[in-house]
């Protein structure tokens, strides 16, 4: 068992450190996100914020339609179906003056420590909310009224509740009247699991085994395992966290002074022993959490869900590579079913073997009841009526043996998703009933730059449907709540508050878009690709969650793209714009309808967003047609008719009348006219270039998942830096862009147009083409059909090579090419305006 693990996690380490994508095994070692949505074409989001910041504890009551949130300085009570209606209300929750100048004098950063940032705010009872408040440095809790809303005169001392400092590792459940928090709560104290506002109060021992080494807390979680309990079980708390670890790892050698992510948890109706272990908890264990991947794994989130009763509970926790990796990014999710927790709380023991300070397996015996184990039925028969009446034999073996031997391993035996390049701050779940009558879980991750992945549970992998830029400032996604009754998913930030509609399908054009997503809230219904949820008959509804593939073979279902036409003169270049929706699609061109592009002559080159055929031939007419291929479908996105025309001979012909003023036999005046005007165009490029990129290295993000395309973009090819009214559409394309890179084109400002003479006549006249006389680059702003021979290429890079086959020779180097042979641009709308 041991060993396949242990090379499993060698692969993985590899593939995760080395960032070769190219050994696949069962776990997408690098996930990618199929589609991306930047942060100005997110639809249906709401924001709420104030002059407040950290916007950071959510508590979402579904049944009385409020989303509580708690932030520094201030509580909030927004209107959970939409936050950012009037209906509001603010509860003002400062640090007092006298506090703060206290906390300043202690040394504190002013800047963020001496507030009072709200970290705990849970349901006390039908009518009062219990919030407590890190009140800088000096914490304080306050039962609140949520009719009245407003703070209570009397407040209650808060250090042995919330942490002082307001980045501490922090997690506090109201259960039955109890509170239970852990954190490490003092500057200098242990970390501690306590319970408050209950008549016994416990704690977690120190000595002679500190039960917790220099833990940050993550996450709580009640489980009522009481419920139709045929053991007569107790409901318990499980407790996800990182802490030193003092014993030897065993799956990856010695790590000792290693941190490690682990689960502890306890009873519910603990009393805490009577003589031994008074006032502290009787049934702490605790045990690792691992996930496979590289041994130091930090973790991050965890959320649970139950299906419908205790025993399927199961947890998903996200994971980030630890401190020690930090010149890498990346993040990997792992799911545990609580059969693996008990399994793990029911086995052996370790113990701490003061000779060679080390913890190994505990082979002694064991007294009776197990120790650490919740009052049962059984225990009850033995006269244990509650852990008062436990032996002291039992809770000096508790006392000593908080550590259990086993590991707590993933559902699957390793991750269910790994991704590079990402880190996961915050994780929530949702469990979808798709059309196939079967659940999906759905999970929605926040990044610690502002970004949420959604991403479905198929089988034993994830696939992340979309990424979503959720804030426009990079800042790490805090938390995160799902309302099912309003389908939102509310994400709390330094910033503020946004609510996000669990899916927005209609953002799917196509059938099979719609099905490709594999997104469970959304399915096909003949015209269009609606929310399941919202529909109110499922029968004419066409979902394939499992595959991604089922659905769209109906030719209604194909809606054919228009045809468009592209003239171009023989020599030109013409771009034929396809862009992909999806990251994960590659792009097929069809030409007159038979598979594959002569591509190894050198005249086509595919892109992301379409097909360049450079240094045109007659024999290059024909039809074009761009599908996205993409899990073994092949969807149409663009047809093109293109045509390419002789060069007309050098005299223009009689017909026609001569262009006047760009002719090359120019007077001497006009000549320096000429230089002058270009020079000035030529400034003007260079400020606009500039202003580009600046704009496009601002919004450095998409773009970034090329799945089999070259490594090098072509994305715009522009000369085109002519008047402000263009500047607009300009930005438009940066603003997708990667980090641009602007090579100048063939013609400096300089050169005089007499250059140009030896390659051919000068602009000649234009001949009598149909009105769509245009190649794609006339798609572009139009000002670039004005500036002759002065080309300006955007390239987009991505940040990683991605080592596809294709990209083997420098796209760079033969762009560059492409460029020295671009000969005819002069691509004229109307004559008048086609030269300078
Ligand atoms: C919340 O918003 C919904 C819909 O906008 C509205 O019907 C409801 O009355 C609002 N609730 C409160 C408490 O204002
Ligand atoms: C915080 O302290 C710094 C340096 O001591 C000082 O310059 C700044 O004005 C202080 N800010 C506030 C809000 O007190
Ligand atoms: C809820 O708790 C508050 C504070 O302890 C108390 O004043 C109030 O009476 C309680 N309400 C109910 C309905 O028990
Ligand atoms: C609160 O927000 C500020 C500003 O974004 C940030 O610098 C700080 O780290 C946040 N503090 C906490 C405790 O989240
Ligand atoms: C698709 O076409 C097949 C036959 O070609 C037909 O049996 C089926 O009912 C059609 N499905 C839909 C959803 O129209
Ligand atoms: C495509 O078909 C047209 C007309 O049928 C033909 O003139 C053209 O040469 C064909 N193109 C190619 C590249 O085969």
């Amino acid at each position: 068992m041991r060993r396949p693990m242990a090379s499993y996690v060698l692969l993985l380490f590899m593939a995760v450190t080395m960032g070769s994508p190219s050994r696949r095994s069962a776990v997408d070692l690098d996930a990618t996100p199929r589609t991306t949505i930047a942060y100005n074409e997110l639809s249906g989001a709401r924001r709420f914020s104030d002059q407040a910041l950290n916007y950071t504890t959510l508590l979402l009551e579904d049944t009385r339609g409020t989303l509580y949130v708690g932030a520094r300085g201030a509580i909030f009570a927004l209107n959970s179906s939409n936050i950012a209606d009037s209906s509001s209300r603010k509860l003002r929750w400062e640090a007092s003056p006298e506090k703060q100048t206290d906390c300043l004098q202690k040394g504190k950063n002013n800047k963020t420590e001496c507030f009072n940032h709200v970290r705990l705010l849970q349901r006390l009872n039908g009518t009062h909310l219990y919030a407590c408040g890190t009140y800088a440095f000096h914490p304080l809790c306050a039962a609140i009224d949520t009719a009245r809303f407003v703070l209570p005169s009397q407040l209650e001392e808060g250090k042995e509740k919330c942490p002082y400092d307001p980045a501490r590792g922090y997690t506090g459940l109201i259960v039955d009247g109890g509170l239970y928090t852990a954190t490490r709560y003092e500057f200098r104290s242990l970390p501690d699991i306590r319970r408050n506002l209950h008549q016994r109060p416990l704690k977690t021992e120190e000595s002679p085994v500190h039960w917790l080494n220099d833990a940050e807390f993550v996450a709580s979680v009640l489980v009522r395992e009481s419920r139709r309990s045929p053991v007569g079980d107790d409901d318990k708390i499980y407790y996800f966290f990182m802490e030193r670890a003092g014993e030897e790892s065993a799956s990856f050698g010695k790590s000792r002074a290693a941190r490690v992510a682990r689960v502890a948890r306890v009873c519910k109706s603990d009393l805490g022993g009577k003589k031994i272990l008074q006032r502290k908890w009787t049934s702490f264990l605790k045990a690792r959490l691992v996930c496979y991947i590289p041994s130091y794994e930090a973790l991050k989130a965890v959320h649970s869900l139950d299906g419908g009763g205790w025993p399927s509970t199961t947890f998903y926790a996200a994971f980030t590579l630890a401190a020690q990796w930090r010149s890498m990014e990346a993040s990997a999710v792992c799911q545990y079913n609580i059969s693996e927790l008990h399994r793990a709380f029911d086995g052996p023991y370790m113990h701490y073997q003061d000779t060679s300070h080390k913890w190994t397996r505990y082979d002694g015996e064991v007294p009776e009841p197990r120790p650490g184990s919740c009052i049962t039925n059984h225990s009850r028969e033995a006269g244990y009526r509650s852990s008062q009446d436990l032996p002291n034999s039992v809770l000096e073996f508790v006392k000593l043996h908080p550590l259990m031997m086993e590991e707590v391993k993933p559902a699957q035996g390793q991750p269910l998703l790994v991704k590079k390049n990402v880190l996961y701050t915050a994780l929530v779940v949702d469990r979808v009933t798709a059309l196939d009558g079967r659940q999906y879980d759905v999970l929605f991750l926040g990044t610690g730059d502002g970004w949420l992945h959604k991403a479905v549970v198929i089988g034993s992998a994830v696939h992340i449907v979309e990424e979503l830029q959720v804030f426009g400032a990079p800042q790490p996604v805090e938390s995160l709540v799902i309302s099912k009754a309003q389908r939102s998913v509310y994400v709390g930030a330094a910033s503020g508050v946004l609510q996000l509609p669990l899916a927005s399908c209609t953002r799917y054009g196509s059938c099979y878009d719609c099905i490709l997503a594999q997104d469970p809230y959304c399915a096909w219904d003949g015209e269009g690709c609606r929310e399941v949820a919202s529909s109110a008959d499922r029968a004419q509804l066409t979902q394939d969650v499992g595959h991604g593939k089922e659905g769209c073979w109906n030719g209604s279902a194909q809606a054919v793209p228009m045809q468009r036409s592209r003239t171009v003169l023989r020599g030109d270049d013409v771009l034929l714009p396809c862009e992909q929706r999806s990251n994960l699609a590659r792009a097929a061109w069809l030409l007159n309808g038979s598979e594959g592009l002569p591509a190894g002559r050198g005249h086509f080159r595919v892109g992301v967003d379409g097909l360049l055929v450079t240094d045109t031939l007659l024999e290059h007419s024909g039809r074009y047609s761009c599908y996205g291929e993409e899990n073994g479908l092949r969807s149409p996105l663009a047809d093109y008719a293109l045509r390419v025309l002789p060069v007309p001979p050098p005299e223009p012909a009689p017909t026609d009348p001569p262009p006047p003023r760009t002719a090359r036999h120019a007077s001497p005046d006009g000549k320096l006219v000429y230089i002058l005007v270009i020079a000035v165009l030529g400034g003007l490029c260079l400020v606009l270039s500039a202003v580009l990129l600046h704009v496009a290295c601002l919004q450095r993000r998409r773009g970034k998942y090329v799945l089999g395309a070259p490594t090098v973009e072509l994305q715009t090819v522009s000369a085109g830096c002519l008047g402000a009214a263009r500047e607009e559409e300009e930005e438009k394309h940066c603003r997708e862009d990667g980090c641009l890179q602007i090579i100048p084109g063939e013609a400096p400002p300089a050169v005089s147009p007499a250059r140009e003479t030896p390659l051919g006549p000068p602009p000649p006249p234009p001949p009598p083409l149909p009105a769509e006389f245009t190649n794609g680059i006339a798609s572009l702003p139009n000002m670039l059909r004005k500036m002759n021979g002065n080309s300006y290429v955007l390239l987009r890079q991505q940040e990683e090579p991605s080592p596809s086959p294709l990209s083997n020779t420098s796209f760079a180097e033969e762009l560059s090419k492409i460029l020295e042979k671009r000969k005819h641009t002069q691509l004229v709308d109307r004559l008048d305006e086609s030269s300078v």
